[in-house]
C-alpha cells in the first residue's frame, strides 16, 4: 500500500511540475485567470494547487458532488466542497418531502443554504429532483380522501412552477424526473404515473413529458434532465430511456440530456460494461443532447488496500468513458467524504472519513492530467 501511494505521489508531483511548466507557458487554461469557459465560472482563488475541479476544467468538464446542508459549518467539509468541485447538487433539500413538507408549506431555509454557498464559491447548482416516487410527504402518500388526477395534477403543476421559479437563474439544470423507469423498461407504477397519476396514465412518457414543460416554463434557461440508475449500460431500461429522448428530441419536447446515475461496485469496471456505457453515451450523444454522470459512487468489498486500488481503476476509467466525449459535461460524485455516504459501509468515495485523500481521488486527478498531455477536451458543441 505504502508503495503503490508512493508511486501514485510520484505520478501526482511529476504531472504537477509539468502542468506549472504549461502553464507559465500561457498553454494551459487556469480557471480564474483566463478562459474558463462558458458558464464554468470562476473559481475561489487564482493559481493554487491543482484540483479536481481545475484539473477538470480546462477539459470543458464540471466536477459536482451531492452536498447536505448541515455538514457546511464543518470546515473542511466546505474547504473541500469549494474547492474540489465546480456543481453542487442538494443530496435531499430540494426532494418534495423536504422542500414541500404540507400542502401550503414550502421550507427553502436549507436549499438557500447551499444554493448560496455554492454561488459564493463560483459554483454551479443542480437541482435534485422535481418527480420522483421516493422521499414524498406524508400530505401526498396519504391523503384524507384519495386524490383525484385533475387535484395531483395541479398541485405537481404548482410545485414545479414555485421550486423552478424560486431557482431562476440560480440553479443551472434540473434532474426533473428521477428513475421513472423499471428494470424491463416499462413505467413505474407510482402515485404520479397510475396511483392515481396526473392524468396520463397508460400513456407511456406523457408524464415525463409534461413534467419537462412545466419546469421550462418555470425557467426556460435551466437544463433540463431524465435521471436514472442503471440505465448506464445497453439494456431494456437504456432502451427505453433512449426511445423516450428520440421522441423528446424530435418532437421539440424541452430536455437537455440524460443523467446516468452509476451507483455500482468495483464489479462493473469490466471492458464490456465500459464499452455498453460508450455506446450508451454515444448514442444519446447523437441525438444531440449532454450526458451527465450524476451519482457516482463506487462500492468498495472491504477497504482493504486491493479493494482501495480496484475502487480507483473504477473511477478512473469511469472518467475516462466521460472524457472521451464531448457530450458528458458532469462527472459528479454522490458526496465525496465516507464520513457522509449514504453507503454507510462500502467506502464508496474518493475521501475517507477523516477527509483524506484515497486512492480514488489521486487516480481521477492523474487521469484528468494525463488527458491534458494530448491537450483539453474540447466544449460540448450544443
Ligand atoms: O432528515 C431526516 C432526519 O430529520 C431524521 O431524523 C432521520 C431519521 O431517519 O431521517 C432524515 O432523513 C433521511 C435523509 O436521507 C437525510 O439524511 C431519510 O430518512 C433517508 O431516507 C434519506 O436517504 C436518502 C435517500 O436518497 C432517500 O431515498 C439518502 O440520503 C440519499 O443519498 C439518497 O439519494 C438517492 C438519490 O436521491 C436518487 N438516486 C439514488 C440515491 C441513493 O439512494
Amino acid at each position: 500500500m505504502a508503495g503503490g501511494s508512493q508511486f501514485l505521489r510520484g505520478i501526482f508531483v511529476s504531472n504537477r511540475l509539468m502542468w506549472c511548466a504549461l502553464a507559465f507557458g500561457g498553454l494551459l487554461v487556469l480557471p480564474g485567470i483566463r478562459g474558463s469557459g462558458k458558464g464554468m465560472g470562476p473559481t475561489p482563488s487564482g493559481a493554487g494547487p491543482q484540483t479536481l475541479r481545475t484539473a477538470a476544467q480546462s477539459h470543458h468538464l464540471l466536477m459536482g458532488t451531492a452536498a447536505d446542508a448541515d455538514h457546511l459549518s464543518e470546515k473542511p467539509y466546505s474547504s473541500i466542497l469549494a474547492t474540489e468541485y465546480s456543481v453542487l447538487e442538494p443530496e435531499n433539500e430540494m426532494k418534495f418531502g423536504p422542500i414541500h413538507p404540507e400542502p401550503t408549506t414550502y421550507n427553502f431555509a436549507d436549499t438557500d443554504k447551499l444554493v448560496d454557498f455554492a454561488l459564493a464559491n463560483g459554483m454551479k447548482v443542480r437541482g435534485h429532483n422535481l418527480l420522483w416516487y421516493s422521499q414524498l410527504p406524508v400530505w401526498i402518500v396519504s391523503p384524507a380522501q384519495p386524490w383525484t388526477p385533475a387535484a395531483l395534477n395541479k398541485i405537481l403543476a404548482d410545485h414545479i412552477a414555485t421550486v423552478v421559479g424560486r431557482y431562476k437563474g440560480k440553479v443551472y439544470a434540473w434532474d426533473v424526473v428521477n428513475e421513472p423507469f423499471n428494470d424491463n423498461g416499462s413505467l413505474r407504477s407510482d402515485v404520479w404515473f397510475d396511483k392515481p397519476g396526473i392524468g396520463f396514465a397508460g400513456q407511456g412518457t406523457r408524464m415525463i413529458e409534461q413534467a419537462l414543460r412545466w419546469a421550462h416554463a418555470a425557467d426556460p434557461d435551466a437544463k433540463l434532465f431524465v435521471n436514472e440508475y442503471g440505465a448506464e449500460t445497453m439494456n431494456a431500461k437504456s432502451n427505453a430511456v433512449y426511445a423516450m429522448a428520440k421522441d423528446f428530441v424530435r418532437r421539440g419536447v424541452p430536455l437537455s440530456g440524460i443523467g446516468l446515475q452509476l451507483h455500482i461496485g468495483p464489479g462493473f469496471d469490466q471492458q464490456d460494461s465500459l464499452d455498453g456505457l460508450t455506446k450508451n453515451i454515444r448514442r444519446l450523444a447523437a441525438l444531440g443532447l449532454e450526458v451527465q454522470f450524476t451519482e457516482v459512487d463506487v462500492r468498495e468489498h472491504d477497504g482493504s488496500s486491493f479493494s482501495q486500488s480496484e475502487q480507483a481503476n473504477a473511477y478512473k476509467d469511469l472518467l475516462d468513458a466521460c472524457l472521451r466525449q464531448t457530450a458528458c459535461t458532469l462527472f459528479q460524485t454522490w458526496g465525496f467524504t465516507d464520513k457522509y455516504s449514504w453507503i454507510s459501509d462500502g467506502w464508496a468515495l474518493p475521501f475517507d472519513k477523516n477527509y483524506r485523500k484515497k486512492r480514488a481521488y489521486f487516480a481521477m486527478l492523474s487521469k484528468l492530467k494525463s488527458r491534458g498531455n494530448d491537450g483539453p477536451r474540447p466544449p460540448h458543441s450544443r
